[in-house]
């Protein structure tokens, strides 16, 4: 496919800005929108905005398509609320109008389907869209057959067909805009690989400030924190103690190459901010002396934030 980049320019998106009443109907446009705002100071002579969406999990599926997809397509669409291709729409159409770019951080599809690939081309076609997510590998959640399982080789079984679609390279891509690179990456089950550092540190070597943007966060304890409160019942527990790194966050921390890679990058002076996503919450916190890491919430609740640098 053609461009390896980060972003998609908003000049280059389609002409989306399509109201609809049902949501909402008697606030403004883009009130139902839930937009957060970040700032990212790296001194630029021109500034320049990108809106950071995350999580759309778009769960379509063609009434031609197997049984398994049919249920899915009942059963996440309940579950994610049914309007996620509507705010995906409202969030470009918003970005068209007031930002420079948008960078997607993963999940923009629930499972795989022809339906869902579709709709990536209909909103992205050649444009470029960031990073992978868990469940752009995913090819019949709980009913994927071989069972879904967090690995390269797991990824091996659809990685063509996903390169196919998503016009970025999905393992490492890389993006300058404005003097700023834009490096995205596949860390969809929370770690790295070693070609993939490799290829890193040939961005780093073009010796510009790096934003990174990818699916699951480098997790730091707050972030980590905050995580465990919104997916688990521990009350006022989190507050005094902070809850045992497990799943990805375990994984950062055991995985030898991802374990130095995060530390390395707590001392890349070039690395000046995280884009992630993957916890459906909004939250943020310093990641090193230089870079500020930011979560932004699902984008199928209609979450955006957006991040200008100036
Ligand atoms: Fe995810």
């Amino acid at each position: 496919m053609a461009g390896a980049g980060a972003l998609i320019a908003t000049s280059q998106l389609p002409a989306l800005a399509e109201d609809n009443p049902a949501v909402f109907p008697n606030r403004g446009g883009f009130e139902r929108l839930s937009l957060s705002y970040a700032t990212v100071e790296i001194g630029l002579e021109k500034p320049f905005s990108v809106l950071h969406i995350s999580d759309t999990h778009l769960t379509a599926a063609y009434d031609h398509e197997n049984e398994k997809k049919q249920k899915l397509h009942s059963n996440r669409t309940t579950t994610f609320g049914g309007r996620q291709e509507e705010a995906l729409r409202d969030t470009l159409a918003w970005a068209k109008q007031h930002v420079d770019y948008v960078v997607h951080t993963g999940d923009l599809i629930d499972w795989q389907s022809e339906a869902n690939f579709d709709l990536v081309k209909k909103y992205f076609g050649e444009g470029i869209i960031g990073s992978m997510g868990n469940h752009e590998f995913s090819t019949d959640m709980w009913l994927s057959e071989p069972k879904e399982e967090k690995s390269e080789a797991y990824k091996d079984n659809t990685r063509d067909i996903l390169q196919d679609v998503y016009p970025f390279n999905i393992s490492l891509s890389s993006q300058v805009v404005r003097g700023v690179n834009f490096v995205t990456l596949d860390d969809v089950y929370g770690y790295v690989t070693e070609a993939q550092v490799e290829r890193f540190h040939k961005e780093v070597a073009k010796g510009l400030p790096i934003v990174l943007c990818m699916h699951v966060p480098f997790f730091t304890d707050n972030i980590w924190r905050a995580t465990v409160r919104f997916w688990t019942d521990k009350g006022q527990l989190t507050y005094r103690e902070l809850p045992k790194p497990s799943g990805d966050y375990k994984r950062q921390r055991e995985d030898p190459v991802t374990r130095d890679f995060i530390k390395y990058l707590h001392g890349e002076p070039l690395l000046r901010c995280i884009l992630a996503g993957h916890e459906h919450i909004t939250v943020e916190d310093q990641f090193s002396p230089t870079c500020r890491e930011y979560i932004v919430a699902g984008n199928f609740l209609f979450h955006g934030r957006e991040v200008l640098f100036i």
